[in-house]
């Protein structure tokens, strides 16, 4: 899969860009502030309907503007398609291929995004609510159904949390959120543990890549549920059920659901150690890229096409055998590197690249590679 063009009027700090890209790699350079982030965020905001940088879509368009435009054409199994978002200081129309679309549901899947960014070398260091977003968001670009399960057992915990919170509490009413609540859980559930097993054995082989063998890196689902391998829904839903008569008086008493998936989170282990409470910084930043990698085989291996990758200020905080390893591995994936040093053609080694200057929200020069 890849990008071909991309197009932006009043998103951020761009009046009217139009870029064609190279298929394989692009580098997007020019100082702070210029707007290299912004581009890339425009791509990950089309592949999702949502930046990466902000929930507010009011944000992205112009400061001085009412609304912002923004297209990209990419191409995917030989198929050319478009991606078109309008956002309005309080509406968001998104077309697929020139057809509006009702869901986010139905963007999902199209155009699949990749973004790595510093942040993210800080994954395995972070709180779980990092890690389930972490998860949330790669099962969601594989899985567009998830997207929806999950918005519907948001709804339904944040109502339970209401009657929790109110001042006399119906407990039939409590049993009837208990008994829907589960029945979205136990299918999330049962997709994150599938999807943690795929990406625990994804990225430890990526470990041993990273890091010559040396390490094995496992992850782990941590969930209040016991699951095992192959277990069914309706026996996870009815475990939640009881876990959630369990805790109802602490729920009560505390006024929040403390059982469910939205308390799910990951233990990474190195060597069968918990690399968040006891690994170096440099175990958690390379455990961190592992999993954030296992994303693109991941997507590969589940939708037979690779992501474009976005490195966005990422390449600097890596050394050079990383970077190499980077590049090697990436070989078939188109990418997007932003950076404020020019010199990264030389690390990247390859001829085939195109290089956009970008000044103060205006592409002033375009290289190629090989020119
Ligand atoms: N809604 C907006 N309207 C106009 N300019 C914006 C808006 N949001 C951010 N900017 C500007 O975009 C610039 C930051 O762009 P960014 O892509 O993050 O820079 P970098 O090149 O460092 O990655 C800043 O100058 C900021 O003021
Ligand atoms: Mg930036």
């Amino acid at each position: 899969m890849y990008i071909n063009s991309l197009k932006l009027v009043n998103y951020r700090n761009y009046d009217n860009l139009l870029v064609e890209f190279n298929k394989k790699v692009n580098l997007i350079i020019g100082m702070n502030g210029q707007g290299k982030t912004n581009i890339v965020e425009a791509i990950g905001f089309m592949s999702i309907g949502r930046s990466f940088r902000t929930n507010k879509d009011r944000e992205l368009i112009k400061f001085s503007a009412d609304n912002l435009y923004c297209a990209c054409s990419f191409t995917r199994n030989n198929i050319d398609k478009k991606i078109e978002i309008v956002v309005t200081k309080d509406k968001k129309g998104i077309k697929v291929n020139g057809v509006s679309i009702k869901s986010i549901q139905e963007l999902l899947g199209n155009l699949n995004v990749v973004i790595f960014s510093p942040e993210d070398l800080r994954l395995v260091k972070d709180g779980p609510k990092e890690r389930r977003s972490f998860i949330d968001k790669e099962i969601s670009q594989i899985m567009p159904r998830y997207y929806s399960l999950l918005t519907s057992y948001n709804k339904i915990l944040q109502q339970r949390n209401r009657i929790l919170k109110s001042y006399k509490i119906d407990k039939n009413l409590l049993d009837v959120y208990d008994e829907t609540m589960s029945t979205y859980a136990s299918e999330i559930y049962i997709i994150r543990n599938k999807f943690i097993d795929k990406l625990s054995k994804i990225s430890s082989k990526i470990h041993k890549n990273l890091t010559m063998d040396k390490e094995n890196l496992t992850i782990i689902y941590k969930n209040q549920v016991d699951l095992k391998p192959g277990q069914d829904a309706s026996l996870v839903k009815s475990v939640l059920i009881e876990k959630l008569r369990e805790s109802r008086e602490g729920d009560i008493m505390t006024r929040s659901t403390k059982v469910g998936p939205h308390k799910d989170d990951m233990k990474i282990l190195i060597n069968d150690i918990d690399v968040r409470m006891y690994g170096s910084q440099g175990q958690q930043r390379t455990a961190s890229i592992s999993l954030k990698l296992s994303e693109i085989d991941l997507i590969k291996q589940e939708l037979g096409d690779y992501p474009v990758l976005i490195l966005d200020d990422v390449f600097s905080e890596l050394d050079q055998s990383r970077q190499k390893m980077l590049v090697e591995k990436l070989e078939n994936i188109q990418m997007f590197v932003t950076s404020a040093d020019p010199l990264h053609k030389d690390i990247l080694d390859i001829d085939d690249y195109r290089i956009f200057n970008i000044e103060n929200g205006r592409l002033v020069g375009v290289e190629n590679g090989g020119e």
